[in-house]
Parts: C-alpha cells; sequence; structure tokens
C-alpha cells in the first residue's frame, strides 16, 4: 500500500457525494473512487443485517481496487456496519458519525444537541452513543425525518412541502432548547435553507468538512497523504444505470459526473 493508491468513499446512492465534495475540496492531490449502490438505496429504511451486508459487498469490491483507505460517507452504514468494515478491511475505515459529533460539540454552548437522521441512523442511537462518549454530560434530543431524502431526490429543495415536513420534524425538537442540530444523513446539507429558516438561531451541524478532516489526518497518521502537483483522478460506480446516477449525481456535487461505470455486486448480480 503507498500514498498513490486510491481512496474508496461509498454510499447508498448519491447523497454521499456532499462528502466526497468536501474530501476534494480538502485533499484535490488524492484519487478517489465512489461507489453508490443506486440499485438497492435507500439504506435508511433497511434492517441492521442488510446495510452491513450490502456494506461488506463494496468493502469486498475496494479491496479488489487496493484502496488505501475506506470512507463510508452514508451515516446509515456508519451507524450500522462500521465494526464489521473495521474489522473487515486491512486499511483505515472513517465513517461519518464520530467526526459529525466532534463538530457538534465544537458547536454547542448549551449541551442540548439535535440529530435528524434516517430512521435506521436513528434507531442505532449512534449519534447518541458518540456525543456521550465525547461528552458524558451532553443532551442529546433526536428525530428521524424519513421524508427528507424522498424530497431532496425530487430536487425540491425549496418547495412549500418541504417547508411544511421540515417545521413538523424540527417544532417538537427546537422544543427541547437545543443550540445544535446534526444534519445525520447524506441529503440533508441540500436543505440548509430551508432547515436554516425553520431552525432560526440553532447551528446546523454538516458532517462532511469535519469528515475531510478526519481523513486528512488519518493519512497523515498512516503516511499515506499524496504529495506533489498532480491533481488526483476521480472515477464512479454505480450498481445501477450509470447514466441516471450522473445526471441526478451532478445536484450533490455541485458539477458534472465523467467517468461514472456500472459496479457488479455479488447480492444483487448472483
Ligand atoms: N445515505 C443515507 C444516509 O446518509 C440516506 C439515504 C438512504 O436512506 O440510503 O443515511
Amino acid at each position: 500500500m503507498n500514498s498513490q493508491h486510491p481512496i474508496g468513499v461509498f454510499d447508498s446512492g448519491v447523497g454521499g457525494l456532499t462528502v466526497l465534495r468536501a474530501l476534494v475540496q480538502l485533499l484535490p492531490r488524492e484519487s478517489f473512487i465512489y461507489v453508490g449502490d443506486t440499485a438497492r438505496v435507500p439504506y435508511g429504511s433497511k434492517s441492521p443485517e442488510a446495510v452491513k451486508r450490502f456494506s461488506l459487498e463494496i468493502a469486498g469490491f475496494f479491496r479488489r481496487k487496493k484502496v488505501k483507505m475506506m470512507v463510508a460517507a452514508c451515516n446509515t452504514a456508519s451507524a450500522l456496519a462500521l465494526p464489521d468494515l473495521r474489522a473487515f478491511m486491512p486499511v483505515s475505515v472513517i465513517g461519518v458519525i464520530e467526526p459529525g459529533a466532534r463538530a457538534a460539540l465544537a458547536s454547542t454552548r448549551s449541551g442540548r444537541v439535535g440529530v435528524i437522521g434516517t430512521e435506521a441512523t436513528v434507531n442505532s442511537r449512534a449519534y447518541e452513543m458518540a456525543l456521550k462518549r465525547l461528552d458524558k454530560n451532553v443532551r442529546v434530543f433526536a428525530r428521524a425525518c424519513p421524508l427528507f431524502v424522498p424530497l431532496v431526490e425530487e430536487g425540491w429543495l425549496n418547495h412549500d412541502v418541504t417547508r411544511r415536513v421540515a417545521n413538523a420534524y424540527l417544532k417538537p425538537l427546537l422544543k427541547h432548547k437545543i443550540d445544535a442540530l446534526v444534519l445525520g444523513c447524506t441529503h440533508y446539507p441540500l436543505l440548509k435553507s430551508v432547515l436554516g429558516r425553520v431552525a432560526g438561531s440553532v447551528e446546523l451541524i454538516d458532517s462532511a468538512d469535519e469528515t475531510a478532516k478526519a481523513v486528512r489526518s488519518r493519512l497523515e497518521q498512516d503516511g499515506l497523504l499524496r504529495h506533489g502537483r498532480r491533481k488526483g483522478r476521480l472515477v464512479y460506480f454505480s450498481s445501477d444505470d450509470p447514466a441516471s446516477f450522473a445526471r441526478r449525481g451532478s445536484r450533490f456535487m455541485g458539477g458534472p459526473l465523467v467517468r461514472v461505470r456500472r459496479i457488479r455486486l455479488e447480492g444483487i448480480d448472483g
């Protein structure tokens, strides 16, 4: 393994591109292989066993590609599959939960933190445990917001319906007087403007930037940071139609996606 090898980043679909975008911004010399499991999205309503199995299949692909690090950009996969991925991979595996928890604790003054995510993420209590590991006095109020992912996928980022849904989801959390809200799902950073209007002065915590910093410091620790002038290479794989992945993904990546290929995963393709 050396610094020239790529970093493997995966998500259930296109949402994890918000994390990839932050990674590319912070680490422009690194090469990345992104896998979006669009054939099996969403992970957020699946059982822990299914999410673990899907994540391990993608890890198998990354092992064959000899990645130097693996990043679970998906909050649901980070919440449910991290220990299995770490046991399976011969390289460091970074998830988004711990970096998000750190960012929330750096921001809160009252020690009352809200967390929103998919049902699977919230049921796992992974954010709560990560927050309490870092600060045992923090109070955590979590809520699953299952309608947000389809609304973002539909492109209804500023739609009236989205505002009403956001109101219904967030109002009970705001009653707990939180002053930081973790956007514990890849899709939620795209709703920042709607969520910000509902949440008022509550700080919205996007774990993407913090995850990118965690990746950089782990690369430094592992002696695998890529130096030099050349920009890294980006290659995308999707488990369903690459053209549709490229089309929907550009909104998350903030620009067109080139080099999108089809990945054949065991569980899907036999
Ligand atoms: N990527 C997922 C997450 O961050 C959201 C979409 C899904 O449910 O698969 O939790």
